[in-house]
């Protein structure tokens, strides 16, 4: 079955289509997907309206040239796969009620897909030999969680974030370095260039179960004071930024590194927009006794791909939306079982 997915639960607007068949992995036939960053970077963050009203505008182009590209007719789409929730409410409603509008006028089965699960699943995206169970680290711009993942829709969360996720710390600090929004590659880049610090900024709160990144922009901010002037000197802003690359990626290995002794799980995988970031890739796949696996870069940030693997899936399994279902600004991975 052909089926057309779309993504637009925060700042992209992805567009992806699938063949979906029985017994085998859905087949990736092509993606679209429009950024925002230009649009918000102005304000800081993303601004919900206008995040919603380029959705308005981007959707119908990315779904007719994802189209045109596959060489398939709107008629010969046979189902529709659709970011449902957790998001920005007025976002999710453009694609969600674009997908619901195709689904209807054409009598066809609507999947609403969670975003996290997406995420999660665009690990087997892009590694179809990754088998049940795995642990998966989600870190994002919104999220940060480590999930056992035992099959289709069966989670066990066991960490998640009490307050900043990692690309929001990823984020913040970069603007307190002076990078515009979203900074947090650029910051990493900087990072990268660098490969060594001057400056220490204390462990990101290791014992606990959850992550906590908020008192990280705090040491951030004090740091940059007392650097003074010379926090806007090249070599200085490159070994700031390496320290805060170090103390985050050191926060989530820890955690990762204690979740697989508890488990005993050895396959792991990293997603979400910070699974990007190589220092973090480097250090999880530097964990002994332990296999990693990584999206493509493509497919870390939202994207209409990783919606579109997981509603064929759920497809294939006789799984149905109805017509007057809701968006779910908030819906975590627990609620999916
Ligand atoms: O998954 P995503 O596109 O959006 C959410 O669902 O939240 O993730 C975006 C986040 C942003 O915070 C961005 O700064 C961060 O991922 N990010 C990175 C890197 N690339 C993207 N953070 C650190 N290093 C990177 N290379
Ligand atoms: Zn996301």
């Amino acid at each position: 079955m052909r089926i057309l997915s779309l993504e637009s639960s925060c700042d992209e607007t992805g567009v992806a289509l699938f063949d979906a068949v029985e017994g085998v992995q859905p087949r990736l036939i092509v993606e679209k997907l429009a950024s925002q960053e230009r649009v918000h970077e102005l304000y800081g963050g993303v601004v919900p309206e206008l995040a919603a009203r380029e959705h308005l505008r981007n959707l119908p182009y990315l779904v007719s040239s994802a189209l045109q590209e596959a060489g398939v007719t709107v008629k010969e789409v046979e189902a529709i796969g659709v970011t449902r929730g957790p998001g920005l409410k007025g976002c999710l409603l453009m694609g969600f009620c674009f997908a619901k509008g195709m689904a209807a006028a054409r009598e066809l089965p609507l999947i609403g897909v969670n975003h996290i699960e997406a995420h999660l699943c665009s690990a087997m995206l892009d590694n179809p030999d990754l088998e049940y169970p795995f642990l998966v680290l989600i870190v994002s711009g919104g999220h940060t969680e480590i999930v056992e993942a035992l099959g289709l829709g069966h989670y066990k969360v066991l960490s998640r974030t009490i307050d900043d996720a990692a690309g929001e710390a990823f984020d913040k600090s970069a603007n307190l370095l002076g990078f515009p929004y979203p900074g947090g590659a650029r910051l990493a880049a900087l990072a990268d260039s660098c490969g060594r610090s001057r400056f220490k900024l204390p462990k990101v709160m290791r014992e606990a179960p959850g992550f906590s990144f908020s008192g990280l922009k705090t040491a951030v901010a004090l740091l940059i004071k007392e650097a003074g002037p010379s926090a806007g000197e090249p070599e200085i802003k490159a070994e700031l930024a390496y320290a805060i690359q170090d103390s985050i990626v050191d926060a989530l290995c820890f955690k990762l590194r204690r979740a697989i002794k508890e488990t005993g799980i050895s396959r792991g995988a990293v997603v979400g927009g910070v699974s990007a970031n190589r220092c973090l890739r480097q250090r999880v796949s530097e964990i002994k006794g332990v296999s990693a696996a990584f999206p493509k870069l493509l497919h870390c940030v939202d994207n209409g791909a990783m919606v579109g693997y997981v509603a064929a899936l759920r497809l294939l399994r006789g799984e149905r939306t109805p017509l007057d279902a809701d968006v779910l600004a908030r819906w975590p991975l627990e609620r999916l079982a």
